[in-house]
């Protein structure tokens, strides 16, 4: 029997959304306010999703335990209270969107568990726009 147990967190960060390869104009078309060159900040909510089969022994699919604290080292201390342009390698030449900051996420949390577990990232830039990955 397959189980969804889901773990929210939180963090602060800012950014900027730009292309290196784009003139001042072209940014401000496409990015608006998020192109402000003195980057702005965002309350992030996460919600991290493993499923998987019940464990007959413990009845978990997984410890919550563990997976708070795979959040805490892998997003957590990487990304709160972070500029995510200048702060995080992944972001160097990766514009940190909602959507590419939900992928990196999950390409950070994947590998820390057991293989046969599927993972899912929601991730709130503001509470009314949220990125979902993998996409349904
Ligand atoms: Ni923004």
């Amino acid at each position: 029997m397959k189980v969804t147990v889901s773990r929210k967190a939180h963090f602060n960060a800012a950014h900027r959304l730009y292309r290196k390869d784009w003139s001042p104009q072209q940014n401000d078309d496409i990015f608006g306010k998020c192109n402000n060159p003195n980057f702005h900040g965002h309350n992030y909510e996460l919600i991290v999703s493993v499923t998987g089969e019940i464990d007959i022994v413990t009845g978990y699919v997984i410890d919550m335990k563990i997976l708070k604290e795979i959040i805490k080292s892998e997003v957590e201390d990487a990304f709160d209270h972070k500029n995510l342009n200048l702060d995080v390698p992944d972001f160097e030449n990766l514009n940190p969107t909602a959507e590419n900051i939900a992928v990196v996420i999950y390409n950070k949390i994947k590998p820390k568990l057991k293989s046969v577990f599927d993972l899912e990232i929601t991730l709130y830039e503001t509470p009314r726009n949220f990125v979902t990955y993998p996409a349904k």
